[in-house]
């Protein structure tokens, strides 16, 4: 049985998956998280399955090293094409961003009104689109909803850049939504763990385009409900109220000065402190 205080491990390839801290520190204060963004490596999105699960490997050593009860592989890259082999290596439990927003997705459809023959719109990088995971995932949980995605790689980049607001988002946005939106899609799933802080202009260009609601989701909150139930489905006992306040401890493999000026936007609050790693040094 994991120790209710060790940590939680959660991993991305960089900057992204600070969206889903933010939601576990919301629903698990007390739960003490230990982050590693692989930044030395980003993006992960543009790369082949093979290295991928290659790079996911290495952070997943790093947070196991570290004493972690669970992995939550906060990157949708990762989740679409590397967790059945993560879970099959690795002996603890790995939670993935995937099948929760895939459930939240269908969720939001159910919830639409007027929604009969209404798609699900995925967009994310070129690797979670190619691999097909969210429409595997979707199909799971209802075979009567078509899914349509795109593969929106220059949103990756601009919100890295801070860039969420103004001409140069909305038009590559709108680029990116229009043949989702024309092919039907009432709902899209933000695919990528960086895009939920483009959320309010995905949501006002897919209404805008499509001139009746369009439900933006984000896989985040739905992750954490997933880590909630795991912890209550294995009775994992609580963190000790004495450990509170639960610590953030931050690791990435480049670049800490540039990650932690970012890294308040991510979190909705306080920048924690950063500290580089080497993960070749890890071997
Ligand atoms: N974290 C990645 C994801 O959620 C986006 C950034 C990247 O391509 O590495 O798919």
């Amino acid at each position: 049985m994991p120790r209710g205080d060790a940590p939680l491990g959660v991993f991305d390839s960089g900057l992204g998956g600070l969206t889903v801290v933010r939601a576990l520190r919301q629903a698990l204060p007390r739960e003490r998280i230990v982050y590693l963004g692989d930044t030395a490596r980003v993006p992960y999105g543009t790369r082949s399955a093979e290295t991928v699960l290659r790079y996911a490997r290495g952070c997943a050593r790093v947070l196991i090293e570290r004493g972690v009860k669970a992995l939550v592989v906060a990157c949708n890259t990762v989740s679409a094409v590397a967790l059945d082999m993560l879970r099959a290596e690795l002996d603890l439990p790995v939670l993935g961003v995937v099948e929760p927003g895939a459930r939240a997705a269908v969720g939001a459809l159910g919830r639409l009104a007027d929604a009969g023959g209404a798609r699900i719109g995925v967009l994310g990088t070129q690797g979670t689109i190619a691999s097909g995971a969210y429409p595997r995932a979707i199909g799971r949980l209802t075979t009567r909803v078509e899914v349509v995605g795109a593969a929106a790689p220059l949103l990756v980049p601009l919100v890295e850049e801070g860039w969420l607001e103004g001409e140069v988002p909305r038009l590559a946005v709108e680029r990116y939504l229009a043949p989702l939106v024309a092919a039907g899609a009432r709902v899209i799933v933000l695919g990528c763990t960086h895009y939920p802080l483009l959320a309010p202009l995905i949501s006002e260009v897919a209404a805008r385009l499509a001139g009746v609601e369009v439900a933006v989701v984000d896989s985040a909150v739905a992750t954490a409900d997933d880590v909630v139930a795991w912890i209550d489905d294995e009775r994992i006992p609580s963190a000790p109220v004495a450990s509170a306040p639960a610590t953030l401890d931050v690791l990435v493999t480049d670049r800490p000065g540039s990650f932690q000026a970012m890294a308040g936007r991510f979190l909705g609050g306080t920048a924690p402190d950063v500290s580089q790693i080497d993960l070749a040094a890890q071997a």
